[in-house]
């Protein structure tokens, strides 16, 4: 399906939803597309790049009508920039408890890539916002079902966000036209904000007071299940840190381990710690983080240990530049629809003799 590894977990055909191995996502600090995963609510929209056109309209001075060409008349941005669903590693919360519904990720529902494109400010600046907009909403060409309803996925942020230099309406991805999954001809990315709301093949861009009436943004992606419009709507990206080598249930020979995984921080704010513990927290050791810090990006570490035969809790935790912690306990952040998991992250091992 696609141009995805042989290797990846496919969690849903129709629509596609798979993530690749884990453990193959510390290996580079982008990810290969073949390694990136995939969360879409409908099918892949068909969609003609000759009669495309992205409307922006709504509380601006005039309606825009762009066809791809043109786009050309805005300069060319490029940002690196981690996506991360609300979903990852909600398989760890479901061993507390049953969340009907959604799909069972484990950490692999996160990619980094460097995408290239227009920013979306300098779009909205060709409309002319007017005043009284304080939101932006994004409207998808797909096609999702919901309730027995039919409706186009979308998704709204803050207009104080839309207009910061690092967001983008992007074309390409690791310098490659952006393929059909990730949202061609052409997607948003907001970096440090949840996944849901860099939205994929953008047929739309409306400013208004409040935020989008979609779906996506009013009842999903909030933090419970019941009394869903008491609940927070998710936006920024927590601090978290997978261990992506060893896995969890690994049977291996005594000696020196290598350990390696990923961290990204609050609102994808630069990792400064990644610690990893074998007595469930009660020792901890710094993991060597292997990238410059860039904001919007993750952060990829390793650390060798030397463990003796018996079996062991690998813990991890990580720090943010602004001081951000993680919750110890899963417990702590478990919820009726299994979001924004970023407990300290733990791999059962045991050492052979
Ligand atoms: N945009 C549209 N139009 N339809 C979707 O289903 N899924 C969202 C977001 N944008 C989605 C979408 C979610 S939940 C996530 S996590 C990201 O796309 C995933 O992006 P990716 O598939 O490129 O990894």
């Amino acid at each position: 399906m696609f141009s995805k590894h042989s290797s990846f977990t496919i969690y849903q055909e129709q629509p596609f939803n798979g993530g690749p191995p884990v453990a193959a996502l510390p290996e580079q600090f982008i990810t290969p597309e073949e390694l990136f995963f995939v969360r879409s609510h409908g099918n892949v929209p068909q969609i003609d790049a000759a009669t495309y056109r992205l409307e922006v309209d709504g509380l601006v001075e005039r309606a825009l009508s762009l066809r791809l060409v043109d786009l050309a008349q805005f300069t060319r941005a490029a940002q690196t920039a981690t996506l991360q669903c609300a979903g990852n590693r909600r398989d760890e919360l479901l061993a507390l408890g049953p969340i009907p519904g959604e799909l069972p990720w484990s950490a692999d529902a996160i990619g980094n890539a460097r995408w290239g494109g227009v920013r979306l400010v300098d779009v909205l600046r060709a409309a002319g916002v007017v005043s009284g907009a304080a939101h932006v909403h994004f409207t998808g060409l797909d096609y999702v079902e919901h309730d027995d309803e039919g409706f186009s996925f979308g998704a709204s942020i803050p207009l104080q966000r839309a207009i910061a230099q690092d967001v983008l309406l992007a074309d390409t991805m690791n310098d490659l036209p952006l393929p059909s999954e990730h949202g061609a001809p052409l997607r948003v990315v907001v970096p440090g904000t949840i996944g849901a709301r860099s939205v994929k093949w953008l047929g739309r861009i409306t400013l208004a007071a409040e935020p989008s009436p979609n779906y996506f943004q009013q009842r999903a992606y909030r933090l419970a299940r019941e009394a869903a419009q008491e609940a927070a709507m998710l936006d920024t990206v927590f601090l978290s840190a997978a261990i992506c080598t060893p896995r969890s249930g690994a049977q291996l020979p005594a000696g020196m381990l290598a350990v390696t995984g990923y961290a990204i921080g609050h609102g994808a704010t630069p990792i400064v710690a990644v610690e990893v513990s074998c007595d469930n927290g009660s020792n901890w050791q710094c993991a060597e983080l292997l990238d410059t810090p860039v904001t919007g990006a993750w952060m990829r570490w390793q650390i060798a240990l030397d463990l003796g035969p018996g079996s062991y809790e690998l813990v991890a935790r990580a720090r943010d530049a602004d001081g951000n912690t993680q919750p110890a306990d899963l417990g702590a952040t478990w919820n009726g629809k299994g979001y924004m998991n970023n407990a300290w992250h733990r791999v059962a091992l045991h050492i052979r003799p």
